[in-house]
Parts: structure tokens; C-alpha cells; sequence
């Protein structure tokens, strides 16, 4: 029998018989999804200065990164590449759609990153931008006394880091 899921971190709903491994949507471990019914979701936080600018900095860095990844997937030179980046992209994108709730924006900025046209390129610069994502996630963390804002970035972590792995291996 069917039942409905939910992320905790990205909030979005998932159908299916058993909870997914990793969230479809934002990747995040299957630690975060529980069954809608039982789960509360919000991104309704009182931001303290240093909290606010941590979100601010992620944002763009979601952005930018959706950006890369979603001109790596019409671009690169490689069929798998392609697809690859074209599923990075989208998750990139649920990332910044986090952070523009926890700030209550009307919508997600527009990017503007170009990419290249040998996916080997495009591989290096999506392992040097999830490297410094990752850093910059890990610090937020440790700097946040907010549970759920702690925990958020803490999510991002585990989700970046397997986007880490995706290109090393491609790269070896
Ligand atoms: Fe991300
Ligand atoms: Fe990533």
C-alpha cells in the first residue's frame, strides 16, 4: 500500500510504498523522511544577524551552483554528464528554494554562471564547488544556535558530500 511521505528539510510530499533512501527532491538522508501525518515541517525561524547572513550566503551559493549545473547539463560533452548534472541542478535548486522560505523571499534570484563543454571541466568545477559548499555548510552549522537552522545546514552536509563523490568517481 501507498503512503505519503515527507522531507523534513525540504518539506516537499513523496507517494510510494516505502520511504525513498535519499530524498528525490533535496537529497537529504532517510533519517528526514518520515510519514507526512507525523511530521512537522516549518521554516517559519528567528534569525539572529549571523544566522541571517549564513542563510543570505547559502542562497547564493545554491543559486549559483543550480545555475552551473543546470548550463553543465545542456552543455557538457558527454551523455551521462548530461544527466548527471541536469539531476544536480534540481537539487541544487530545491537547496535554494530552502533557504528562500527560511528568509521569506518572494521567489528564488535568477544566476547567471557559465560552465564548459568537456565534461571532465565541468566535473572539476562541480568537485571544487560542492568542496566549498560543504565548508562553508560545516562552519554554519557549528556557528548557529538554532535547532533547526543547525539542523539544516548539518542535512546540506551529508547531501553535499555524496555530491562530492559523484565526481571523483567520474574523474578517477
Ligand atoms: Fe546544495
Ligand atoms: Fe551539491
Amino acid at each position: 500500500m501507498v503512503k505519503l511521505w515527507r522531507c523534513l528539510i525540504c518539506g516537499d510530499p513523496y507517494i510510494g510504498e516505502n520511504p525513498p533512501p535519499n530524498c528525490p527532491f533535496c537529497g537529504a538522508h532517510r533519517e528526514y523522511i518520515k510519514e507526512a501525518k507525523d511530521l512537522e515541517v516549518t521554516y517559519d525561524v528567528e534569525l539572529t544577524d549571523k544566522d541571517k547572513s549564513n542563510a543570505e550566503y547559502a542562497l547564493k551559493v545554491e543559486v549559483s551552483n543550480a545555475t552551473f549545473y543546470f548550463c553543465a547539463a545542456d552543455e557538457t560533452d558527454d551523455p551521462e554528464g548530461r544527466l548527471l548534472f541536469k539531476a544536480l541542478a534540481k537539487v541544487e535548486a530545491e537547496h535554494a528554494s530552502i533557504w528562500k522560505k527560511i528568509l521569506r523571499l518572494p521567489e528564488v534570484p535568477k544566476g547567471h554562471e557559465t560552465c564548459f563543454k568537456e565534461n571532465r571541466k565541468n566535473l572539476a568545477e562541480s568537485h571544487a564547488r560542492e568542496e566549498r559548499a560543504i565548508a562553508f555548510y560545516k562552519k554554519a552549522a557549528l556557528e548557529s544556535d538554532n535547532s533547526r537552522i543547525k539542523q539544516i545546514f548539518e542535512a546540506l552536509v551529508e547531501i553535499e558530500t555524496d555530491h562530492l563523490f559523484l565526481s571523483e568517481e567520474r574523474l578517477k
